[in-house]
This record gives structure tokens, C-alpha cells and sequence, in this order.
């Protein structure tokens, strides 16, 4: 089969587009041929080879920790799926992942597809969405008339965090250059700050519930977006470390993402009833992964960006 995979760690051009041999399914493992994968920044970071503690992969890798594709083939002990079914999921980091033709995948961290979108797309939402949902829902326990700040919401993300904190019935102020700005409004946000030409703290008359950060900010603003938060209220984040304000009572979580193939059921059931909508801002065939990688180091990329296997 056809694979991305790198053999060193290294920049972009590590990447190589190349026969790999196809996998077989092991107990209790699933063949799913691939539909597409999507770009995650994750994918980038372990391809440089910083995360070499964190996620000791074997060289060489196949990258890609989203998929949505159709069982293929089923391993020894699954009874849960069926040849031709249409799957999604969140990968884990250290097996090879989904930038490729095939990729085995244990049977219970699948979930069924979207029946109302194109396959390929649906590949944009497991890491994205399911990290909105658990950094909203699950650490910062938003509530409605809850007044959240969403910094870094023009990404993949973040297009999924507005629409799940406006639908819980929140006030949603969101962060994102111009060139994000008219999706954010669209995927439901009530205020807009423009980062590029003032920082959330201007921009801002009232504290906020709860912040959620997720862009590389520098310390000092993410101590800002601290002072933005309620007394009481909680900043999560999922890239720039937060620290909490004890004396405030305002909680700091660094959140980590967490398989939950149930939940990510229940996320493709909200994009079937029309109350989640899956954003892709661009598709490029799995051969152009180079590019989507040199095009996320220059800052970019904009939203979710699928690559998609050749038929
Ligand atoms: N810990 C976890 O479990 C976990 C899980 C998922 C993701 N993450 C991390 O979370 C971060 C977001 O993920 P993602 O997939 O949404 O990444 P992404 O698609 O690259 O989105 C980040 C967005 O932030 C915006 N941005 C950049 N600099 C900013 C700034 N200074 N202030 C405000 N916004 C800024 C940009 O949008 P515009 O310029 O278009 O507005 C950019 O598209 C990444 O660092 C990722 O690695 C962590």
C-alpha cells in the first residue's frame, strides 16, 4: 500500500510518500481502509521529534491519529463491526497511524461515521472535536448564560469549541485573525476580537467563566487570559501551560485529549442532527502531506485540512 512514513525524525521534507507493506489485523483489531486522515499539529511535533519521551514511536512511522474510512477486515474476536461499515476515530500516537492506504485499529476505539456527510470529511472530527468537547463539557463544566473565551478559535480546534459552547447556550467570544473571522461567526460566536491587532484583555469589559486556550501564547499572555477569568472560573488549556490564581479560586487545567469512542459516537449523532457542523478548509492528496506540514510550520493552515489516499 501506499504510505506516508518518515524513517528519521526531522523538518517536512522527513516525509516520504512510499509503498509500505499493508497491515493485518491482530485480535481483537480491525483493517480500515483509510478514506482520509487529517492534519493535526501533534502530527508535526512528533515528526520534528519532540515528543520522543512522550510517544516513543518506531522508525519508521506513519503518522495520522484521525481516520474515517470502511472496515476491511476483521481480526480473531470481533463481532462489534462488519465488513463495508463506514468508521471514525482518535488513533493512538505510538502505533502507526492513518496516513496511508490501511490502517489496523483496536475494534472499540472506533465509532460509526456521519451518515450525512462525505466520508473524507468526517476524518475531521475526531481529535478536533472530541478535545472541544472534553476541554468545554469536561474540565471547564460550561453551563449556559456562562459567559467563555475561546483564544485560537480559527483552528480545527477551536471551530468545533465555539459551536459546542454556543449550543450549551453559552456567550462566546472568540479569538481569530480576519482570516478566520467569518467562519467563527458562522460556527455561532456572539463577540470577536481580532489577536492581530489587540490582545483580549482590551478588548474585553467583563470577566469570563471560563477561558479556553488553544494557541501558543507566550507565559505572560496566558497569565493576561488568567486575569480574564470570574473568581471562581477555570482556564483550560491545550498548548500554552496556565497556571491557576488560588487566591481567586480560579482553576488551571492542562488538558490531555482521552479515547472515548462513545463519545465520539454521540459527536458524529450531533453532526447527523444538523447541531454540529464539520468544517474542512482544504483537501490535498496523502502524497501533498510534505506540504501540509511545511504549510502548518509557516503558520498556514487554517482549520481542519484532510489528506486524502489516492483510488
Ligand atoms: N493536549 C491535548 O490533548 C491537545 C489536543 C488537541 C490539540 N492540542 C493542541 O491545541 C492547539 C490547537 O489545536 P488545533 O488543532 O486547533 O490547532 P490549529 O488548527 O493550528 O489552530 C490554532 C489556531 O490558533 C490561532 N492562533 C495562532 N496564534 C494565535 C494567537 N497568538 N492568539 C490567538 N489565536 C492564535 C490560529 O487561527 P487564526 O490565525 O486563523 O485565527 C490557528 O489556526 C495545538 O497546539 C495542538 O497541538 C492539544
Amino acid at each position: 500500500m501506499k504510505a506516508i512514513r518518515f524513517h528519521e525524525y526531522g523538518d517536512p521534507g522527513a516525509l516520504r510518500y512510499e509503498d509500505a507493506e499493508r497491515p493485518e489485523p491482530a485480535e481483537g483489531e480491525v483493517l480500515v481502509e483509510v478514506a482520509a486522515t487529517s492534519f493535526n499539529p501533534v502530527d508535526a511535533a512528533i515528526r520534528a521529534g519532540y515528543l520522543q519521551q512522550i510517544f516513543p514511536v518506531s522508525l519508521p512511522h506513519i503518522p495520522g491519529i484521525d481516520v474515517a474510512g470502511t472496515v476491511a477486515a476483521l481480526g480473531a474476536g470481533v463481532t462489534r463491526w462488519s465488513v463495508g461499515e463506514k468508521v471514525i476515530g482518535f488513533l493512538p500516537m505510538v502505533p502507526d497511524g492513518a496516513a496511508a492506504e490501511f490502517v489496523t485499529v483496536a475494534s472499540e476505539i472506533l465509532a460509526p461515521a456521519p451518515t450525512t456527510t462525505p466520508l473524507t470529511h468526517a476524518a475531521a472530527l475526531p481529535a478536533a472535536a472530541q478535545t472541544a468537547w472534553q476541554a468545554l463539557m469536561e474540565h471547564a463544566d460550561l453551563r449556559a448564560g456562562q459567559r467563555v473565551l475561546i483564544n485560537g478559535a480559527g483552528g480545527g480546534v477551536g471551530g468545533f469549541a465555539v459551536q459546542l459552547a454556543k449550543r450549551a447556550g453559552a456567550f462566546v467570544i472568540a479569538t481569530a485573525a480576519p482570516r478566520s473571522a467569518g467562519t467563527v461567526r458562522a460556527q455561532g460566536a456572539d463577540q470577536i476580537i481580532d489577536y492581530t491587532s489587540a490582545g483580549p484583555a482590551d478588548a474585553l469589559t467583563e470577566p469570563v467563566e471560563a477561558v479556553l486556550n488553544l494557541a501558543m501564547v507566550t507565559e505572560s499572555e496566558m497569565a493576561a487570559l488568567t486575569g480574564l477569568v470570574r473568581d471562581g472560573g477555570v482556564v483550560v488549556t491545550t498548548a500554552t501551560p496556565a497556571v491557576g490564581d488560588a487566591d481567586r479560586g480560579v482553576r488551571a487545567v492542562g488538558m490531555q485529549l482521552r479515547t472515548d469512542a462513545g463519545q465520539l459516537e454521540k459527536l458524529a449523532k450531533m453532526v447527523d442532527a444538523g447541531e454540529l457542523s464539520i468544517d474542512v478548509s482544504a483537501s490535498y492528496p496523502l502524497s501533498a502531506a510534505e506540504s501540509v506540514h511545511e504549510l502548518s510550520a509557516a503558520g498556514r493552515i487554517r482549520g481542519k485540512v484532510l489528506l486524502i489516499p489516492a483510488r
